[in-house]
């Protein structure tokens, strides 16, 4: 289970190779005749993933104290350093979480903010980003203040300004996605630029990115970046990191160590206490299966999957896509639309209960909206059958 991570795959692979796709699904143990388009919400890991937790466990059931050194060993000299690695960070700048909501808290609990100050965000923020938030303004006064950003997105020009009108000389930070629970994508490095020279702070929620498609945090100029590795990454459930920019690190006290210890890096930021050790490893699993098929590769099969998902969708009466078809304003993972007069929540149910269709609802922005998310282990087939259950659904029920 403690392997090495194996680099990159460099090697171009068709985003329709059947045959390469079809060896890369049978590696998911996924039940037979379910159909898992709800990545989005809770990766589903491949089976090797599984195992290692699992092998990790037998460790430290078997000789627990040489099990916590071997496991704790494995994370700080190889998880920790290949996952930085593949995030164009330095190993010292990522704390290891359990989830995108605690990195979340993390920076906002760290932050040295005063009564008065400003937050700065948008309306399409996730309850796990504004909750801090909200803990903030009712205990210390500081204001939440939330620019609407419309839904669908117009433009990634009309975020940028939407966002600039928003800075006043109290704003200390924005929070903003990489990439918005729906799926929209929002042109991150714009907006860190933007905070940048208005002397903001910037911090992202990037629950939704990673493993989706490359990113490199350096080349993206933030100051923190929270994520949950257990969804497009693939790593077991309740892995996440927060990334910390070095050079503001003084600034940015750890709420678990009071010497600010500089040469622990970020990871004076992880919570104190034992931790899971078999299931922190795993994210070195994790990595070492995403590598293999390669970022690049997964980002242009997502990106063909659910061009084929929407191509369906925009052909069917009554449903409206909410999702760009442009790839700037749209990620390549998550497609959300709805119908008018519908309550689409209420169909997730039936399609797992009438046709073992994972999916998920989607109600921010006020819409009464479906998400569908196709990682790379979904078939254009299992999209189709998708689009078949929905137009009987729409025949029956609308
Ligand atoms: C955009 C976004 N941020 C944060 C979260 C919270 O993730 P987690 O529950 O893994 O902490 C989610 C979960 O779906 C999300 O979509």
């Amino acid at each position: 289970m403690l392997r090495e991570i194996a680099p990159p795959n460099p090697l171009s692979i068709a985003a329709d190779d059947i045959s390469y796709w079809t060896q890369v699904r049978s590696h998911f143990v996924l039940d037979p005749g379910h159909c898992y388009l709800n990545n989005a919400s809770l990766g589903m890991p491949p089976k090797t993933v599984a195992e290692s937790v699992g092998e990790g466990f037998m460790l430290l059931s078997r000789n627990p104290t040489n099990a916590k050194r071997t496991l704790a060993r494995y994370i700080a000299e190889t998880v920790r350093p290949g996952l930085a690695d593949f995030l164009g960070a330095a190993a010292s700048e990522i704390a290891l979480t359990r989830n995108a909501s605690e990195s979340l808290y993390d920076i906002v609990n760290c932050l040295d903010l005063k009564p008065g100050d400003e937050v700065l965000t948008t309306t399409q923020e996730h309850p796990s980003a504004l909750k801090p938030v909200s803990i903030k303004m009712e205990r210390q006064g500081i204001t939440l203040k939330q620019v609407t950003i419309p839904s669908p997105l117009e433009s990634a020009d009309q975020i940028v300004s939407l966002m600039d009108s928003g800075i006043t000389e109290r704003t200390k930070v924005m929070f903003f996605c990489h990439v918005t629970r729906g799926g929209y994508l929002y042109p991150v490095k714009r907006l860190t630029s933007l905070a940048a020279e208005r002397g903001v702070l910037s911090a992202i929620d990037g629950a939704q990115a990673i493993g989706m498609m490359p990113v490199d945090l350096s080349d993206l100029g933030c100051d923190f970046y929270a994520n949950s590795l257990h969804k497009w990454f693939l790593a077991p459930s309740g892995t996440g990191f927060l990334y910390v920019r070095e050079a503001i690190q003084d600034l940015f006290k750890s709420l678990y160590i009071s010497d600010q210890d500089a040469s622990l890096g970020a990871a004076r930021y992880e919570s104190l206490g034992t931790y899971d050790l078999p299931t922190r490893a795993a994210i070195g699993t994790a990595q070492d299966f995403l590598n293999r098929i390669g970022i690049q590769n997964i980002q242009r099969r997502l990106r063909m999957l659910s061009d084929h998902l929407k191509a369906g969708l925009h052909d069917i009466p009554k449903v409206r896509l909410l999702s760009d078809r442009a790839s700037d304003i749209s990620s390549p993972g998550s497609t959300i639309f709805d119908i008018s007069g519908v309550d689409l929540p209420q169909w997730v149910e039936l399609f797992l209960d009438e046709a073992k269709l994972h999916v998920d609802d989607h109600t921010l922005d006020g819409h009464c909206a479906m998400r569908i998310s196709t990682h790379y282990y979904v078939t254009t087939q299992d999209i189709d059958r998708f689009l078949e259950k929905l137009v009987e659904l729409i025949k029956r029920l609308a």
